[in-house]
């Protein structure tokens, strides 16, 4: 039997890393006014395309469904399709995000803990496909060289299991706790770090703890569930992982 153990799973886009790059890569192609607008809209898309096809019973890669929503967020607001080029730039920005400015210190943190011999796993855990996330966390100068000492695994829907479907599906956390081999049951054990709501609730909704990165200061304000809500509210994943420490 496994002993037990504390698994930490990252969501990545808006999480670890900040898509805030994608904005100044925008504005090279569709100007400073246009950049912030268009970068929010894609992302909604990006997300919204994610469930709709998942309410369809298909899948297709989310480097596609992103390369499809940037399609659609320009022509709603009135702007011209990117070019081939444009959209194979914006798509290779996701290659050379940032993290958030505490996430590095959160990391090491992290590793200092498990050199003190903690039973404590991290994993990255995102929609995105093997390449993409294999790239972002790679190409990321503060994510790529702690990334072989601190992620057990880069756990992603499109991986060699080939689960290909998206969070929140039950089976996207069903697919974190057996790639972390923690038995059913345990779900308790694990927790899924993410500063998106639906990512949120729906680990909570499958038994797992979650803690919620409150980068805007609000709280949780989503009201989808009123019994599935963050085990744990903080304003960085730095907080967020000193609490979860402490209940490990
Ligand atoms: C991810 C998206 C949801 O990394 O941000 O899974």
């Amino acid at each position: 039997m496994a002993s037990r153990k504390t698994v930490i799973a990252f969501d990545l886009y808006g999480t670890l890393l900040s898509t805030e790059s994608i904005a100044e890569e925008l504005a090279r192609h569709y100007g400073e006014d246009n950049a912030g607008a268009l970068a929010a809209l894609w992302r909604r898309y990006q997300l919204e395309y994610t469930w709709r096809i998942n309410s369809m019973g298909e899948y297709r890669p989310f480097s596609e469904l992103t390369r499809a929503a940037l399609h659609h967020a320009a022509a709603e607001q009135g702007l011209a399709p990117p070019s081939r080029e444009a959209a194979d730039a914006l798509m290779r920005s996701y290659d050379a995000l940032r993290a958030f400015p505490e996430v590095g210190s959160a990391l090491d943190h992290l590793l200092l803990d498990g050199n003190r011999g903690k039973k404590v796993e991290a994993y990255v855990f995102s929609n995105g496909t093997a390449e993409m996330v294999g790239n972002s966390v790679r190409g990321s100068p503060d994510l790529g060289p702690r990334a072989d000492r601190l992620f057990q695994a880069l756990v992603t829907v499109d991986d060699d299991e080939g689960l290909r479907c998206y969070k929140p599906d039950r089976r996207v956390y069903s697919h974190l706790m057996r790639r972390a081999g923690v038995e059913e049951g345990r779900e308790g054990d694990v927790w899924v770090v993410s500063a998106n709501p639906f990512d949120i609730v729906g680990a909570r909704a499958a038994g797992l703890n979650a803690a919620f990165i409150d980068r805007t200061g609000r709280g949780w304000i989503d009201r989808l569930d009123e019994a599935r809500v963050p085990s744990v509210v903080a304003r960085g994943v730095d907080e967020a992982v000193r609490s979860i420490l402490e209940k490990a």
